[in-house]
């Protein structure tokens, strides 16, 4: 029934795209009957693709995958996102058309065949369309793996003068489910290890699902070098809710268990409401990680209070949590003295812009920190703009992201 009701409304994009720039085409071509094949051909093939995949694919089927589902299911997506979008100037154009005829039926000197599309209208939802499509094309195969290192210093009040310039490398949402290329991610674990840093953080997402997704990059995960280790935590897509599992099945359990020994097998500590210290010599600080937290309908495993527990508040303190949201919503409205807060999860929903002085993306209107440094009365939060991908199998604008977080002691 469902599925019904996605290709009837897919459907009916198709439909209302269609007639809304039929006479448009017609304008250009003589005979629009090789558009037309060849519009219905596509749209009709991708419907029996959609019904057919969705009738054999199994909710039990771990994603296993170094294949290119993603890229298909991509493609199909970014076809009808243009679609729909290029709709809109038509959807102007009919609201305007039905004041026109409102009007024409008070006015005897007119009549409602006269009230036609507006021309330029029309040509907008074509060009709308092919732009969009286009750039979304062009993010899947050039933006998907272009890997960027974003550089920040930061400055934390306290931090010992003696770890001026720690380097921490900050990585998150790896996704790899959707991650279809092994060369390509060793190329990032060899950018990573070329920084040499002191400290690596991953803050989760390891998989979109199950656990099986990371195994073939197991031993790329090994490779990730640092100085005073790799720290990792949860994101939401670590705890396979999005599959229909219960929490308490003994599926979902083996799943979980297998997750965190294949973090401790990739070499990252996973601090699950927990904190460490990390020293050098005589400097030391801490880091606390929590398990996931997001505001809204995520799911609420992160314990603040069980995570600081043993924790020395006369150190600087490094947090790590998966879902922005929860700097605001709790950390910020707790007692702790948490200088600075690592998060990830946003993705910068893959699109945007991004050049020096300037970001934007609609990211931001579901978080208002969405990528970088974020400021509020001596508390701060980086976020990282995630070096996977989920849904869209691309980037455009905001790149896979590998942050280089440079840590200062503030003056
Ligand atoms: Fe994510
Ligand atoms: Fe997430």
């Amino acid at each position: 029934m469902k599925l019904f009701a996605i290709i009837f409304f897919l459907f009916l994009i198709d439909i209302y795209f269609y007639l809304g720039t039929l006479s448009i085409i017609d304008k250009f071509f003589n005979n629009t009957i090789f558009y037309k094949l060849l519009y219905w051909f596509l749209s009709i093939s991708i419907y029996i693709v959609i019904i057919y995949v969705v009738n054999t694919y199994s909710n039990t089927t771990p994603s296993v995958r170094l294949n290119n589902n993603v890229i298909y299911s991509s493609f199909f997506a970014i076809l009808f996102i243009s679609k729909l979008i290029g709709s809109v100037p038509l959807i102007i154009d009919d609201v305007l058309r039905i004041f026109k005829i409102i009007i024409t039926l008070f006015n005897v000197d007119s009549h409602i065949h006269d009230v036609k599309r507006l021309d330029f209208l029309k040509k907008s939802a074509l060009l709308f369309s092919g732009v969009l499509f286009s750039t979304l094309l062009i993010g899947m195969k050039w933006g998907r793996y272009n890997f960027k290192k974003n550089y920040q210093d930061i400055f934390i009040k306290d931090w010992p003068v003696a770890l001026n310039n720690y380097k921490i490398i900050h990585i998150s949402d790896l996704h790899l489910g959707s991650f279809n290329n092994i060369d390509k991610f060793n190329e990032a674990v060899e950018m990573i290890n070329a920084e040499n840093a002191d400290l690596v953080v991953f803050t989760g997402d390891l998989v979109n699902n199950y656990h099986e997704e990371a195994i073939p990059y197991i031993d790329s995960l090994k490779k990730i070098k640092s100085k005073d280790g790799k720290i990792s935590i949860l994101g939401n897509h670590d705890y396979c809710d999005y599959v229909m599992l219960k929490r308490d099945s003994q599926e979902w359990k083996t799943n979980f268990k297998k997750l965190l020994e294949l973090e401790k097998e990739s070499g990252f500590d996973l601090l699950l409401n927990e904190s460490r210290v990390i020293s050098k010599a005589e400097n030391k600080f801490n880091i606390v990680g929590v398990e996931n937290w997001g505001a809204g309908n995520f799911n609420k495993d992160g314990d603040l209070d069980t995570a600081m527990n043993i924790v020395d508040d006369s150190l600087p303190t490094i947090l790590l949590s998966h879902d922005p949201s929860h700097w605001k919503e709790v950390v910020l409205k707790s007692d702790y003295d948490i200088d600075l807060q690592l998060s990830g999860h946003t993705h910068g929903m893959q699109f945007g812009i991004e050049i020096p002085g300037f970001k934007w993306s609609p990211a931001k209107f579901r978080y208002k920190e969405w990528a970088g440094l974020y400021k509020i009365a001596g508390n701060q939060i980086y976020v990282n703009r995630g070096l996977g991908h989920l849904g869209y199998a691309g980037r455009v604008g905001i790149m896979p992201d590998i942050s280089v977080l440079n840590i200062r002691s503030k003056v």
